[in-house]
């Protein structure tokens, strides 16, 4: 199949897509559902190709494993756990079983608590030491902090709550600026850590608990936690009222659809966060049932493997044309480089393949004017995966979002039309001549025939947002199913911890000599400069 693949791209590699583009390939090479509609016909990907990689897809068991996911099997094999995020979101559907026990009363249960607590601190039934709640401050880090922080932006304007900060930076620097702005008597902080041993977010929250300590007389009871750690969340001094847990079955990059989501709750209300997981739920239902060629997340998969496995382009960007998306692309970056970004694959071999891409991006129009240099001009391909709204929430400014609208659109045009160089010439023909004019225009050449996506929509509401972000879910599960990838684990990020934790007492003034000679030496220079 693999064989297959680069055989067939080799065979294409050449072709100008744009000749493959009329109308009816438009409609064949996208996917809708409901308002949202995934289009991948602005790549090289025919056919031929597209029927290759449908067929990948079903050799590596892809529905098995969707089944096993779904069933509640313990998928992620390394850490022996299911792999139940979807069951966060799925209200209205049936039971969802682990080792024979439905886990939805449960999930209903604790969504309740959360909500009786955001309407709380949002009515002023909850109250600080000094009045009502005006701030809420999470502390948490990587999928305690990504999900929410990008959700609650991208939600600005459902958010009617109390103002909501995030911390995630050991760097005093990130809790430090939102203290300061926060008065501790009306001030609620919300620890979340899947685990509760997380080492920024244990030394922000003694720290915010200390700063709170001095203002009021018990700062316990304006904390919150959030966590599968209970009893260390309670061991911290949260009372078991305001401790929400999550299982294991709940990957921390998944997890916002639960607990971790409270302070997006809390500031957009509980019917909007309904609104949120009904979205999630409506795309695990398309996922599950849609066959592949209108499946939106495999589809995405696929146009993803064709673009990095097959095509051999390292990195992919994500684009939204939408600004309160701001964070996805750090949301992503996380949600797929945790996921994918292995080497070895779920049988322990070393992967023949290379895994997931380098995952980044900006805003449009920001990005425009800034690295789509490269991706017009450079000489590596950046696949591009463009997000654009119908309408944005500014109704009185729709001209504007016209603007915005046809910037998105004219991107994707000029990386696959590009411009020839008798188009550059024709361009400056009255302003050079001669040899000039040759090297003049070879500056203005746009190679063109450079592939990318676009996921449309009518305007960010929750239920889009959770469309998008279960999308973009299932697309990593996809990935790492054809890839032979556990993409549940994250043993990558262990040895920097261990080795911090090593460093903590050097850096406090132990010796250093049992360090390379590099870490010494910058060892030596911090302490010189004031460690
Ligand atoms: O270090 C990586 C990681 O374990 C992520 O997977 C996780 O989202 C993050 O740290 C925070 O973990 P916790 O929620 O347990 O504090």
């Amino acid at each position: 199949m693999w064989d297959d693949l680069h055989a067939h791209h080799a065979d294409i590699a050449d072709r100008r897509f744009e000749t493959l583009l009329d109308r009816d390939r438009a409609r064949d090479f996208s996917v809708g559902l409901g308002g949202v509609l995934f289009d991948y016909s602005k790549t090289n990907i025919d056919a031929t190709g597209r029927a290759l990689l449908i067929g990948l897809l079903e050799a590596s068991g892809l529905a098995e494993r969707r089944a096993a996911m779904f069933a509640g099997d313990r998928i992620n094999e390394t850490e022996g756990r299911a792999v139940l995020h979807t069951a966060l979101r799925n209200l209205d559907g049936g039971p969802v079983l682990v080792d024979g026990v439905d886990v939805m009363p449960g999930v209903r249960d604790t969504l309740a608590r959360m909500e009786a607590l955001a309407r709380a601190v949002r009515d002023g039934g909850m109250r600080g030491a000094g009045g009502p709640i005006t701030d809420v401050v999470n502390i948490g880090i990587g999928g305690s902090d990504l999900g929410p922080r990008m959700g609650t932006l991208a939600l600005a304007p459902y958010h009617d709550g109390p103002r909501c900060h995030f911390v995630a930076n050991v760097d005093p620097a990130d809790l430090g600026g939102v203290l300061a702005v926060c008065d501790p008597a009306t001030t609620l902080v919300i620890v979340a850590s899947k685990t509760f041993t997380t080492i920024e977010t244990m030394t922000n929250a003694a720290a915010a608990k200390a700063w709170m300590g001095a203002a009021v007389a018990d700062p316990g009871a304006q904390f919150v936690a959030l966590s599968s750690a209970v009893d260390r969340a309670q061991a911290f001094g949260i009372a078991a009222e305001r401790v929400f847990g999550f299982e294991d079955w709940v990957g921390g990059r998944y997890s916002m659809w639960g607990p971790i989501g409270l302070s997006m709750m809390i500031a957009i209300g509980p019917a909007h966060f309904r609104a949120f997981l009904r979205g999630g739920a409506a795309m695990d239902a398309h996922f599950r049932t849609a066959p592949w060629l209108r499946n939106m997340p495999a589809m995405l998969a696929l146009t993803g493997i064709w673009h990095n496995q097959i095509c051999g382009h390292a990195t992919r960007a994500v684009l939204p044309y939408d600004n309160r998306l701001g964070r996805l692309p750090a949301y992503l970056q996380q949600l797929e480089m945790e996921s994918n970004g292995k080497r070895i694959s779920m049988d322990g071999q070393v992967l023949a393949t290379h895994s997931g891409p380098i995952v980044w991006g900006e805003p449009g129009t920001n990005g425009q004017h800034a690295f789509y240099q490269l991706i017009h001009q450079g000489t590596q391909v950046v696949p591009c995966e463009f997000l654009v709204a119908a309408r944005g929430h500014e109704p009185q400014m729709q001209d504007q979002h016209r603007l915005l609208v046809a910037n998105c659109l004219a991107q994707s045009e000029a990386l696959m039309r590009g411009r020839s160089q008798d188009e550059a010439r024709a361009k400056i023909a009255d302003r050079f001549d001669g040899a000039e004019l040759e090297r003049q225009a070879a500056h203005r050449v746009f190679p063109g025939n450079r592939p990318s996506t676009t996921l449309a929509y009518p305007q960010l509401t929750p239920e889009i947002l959770g469309n998008i972000i279960a999308l973009y879910e299932h697309r990593v599960f996809v990935e790492g199913v054809v890839l032979g990838i556990n993409s549940y684990d994250q043993w990558g990020v262990e040895l920097g911890k261990e080795l911090a934790t090593a460093l903590q007492p050097i850096v406090a003034g132990a010796d250093a000599s049992g360090k390379d000679g590099s870490t010494a030496g910058l060892v030596d220079f911090l302490r010189k400069s004031g460690l």
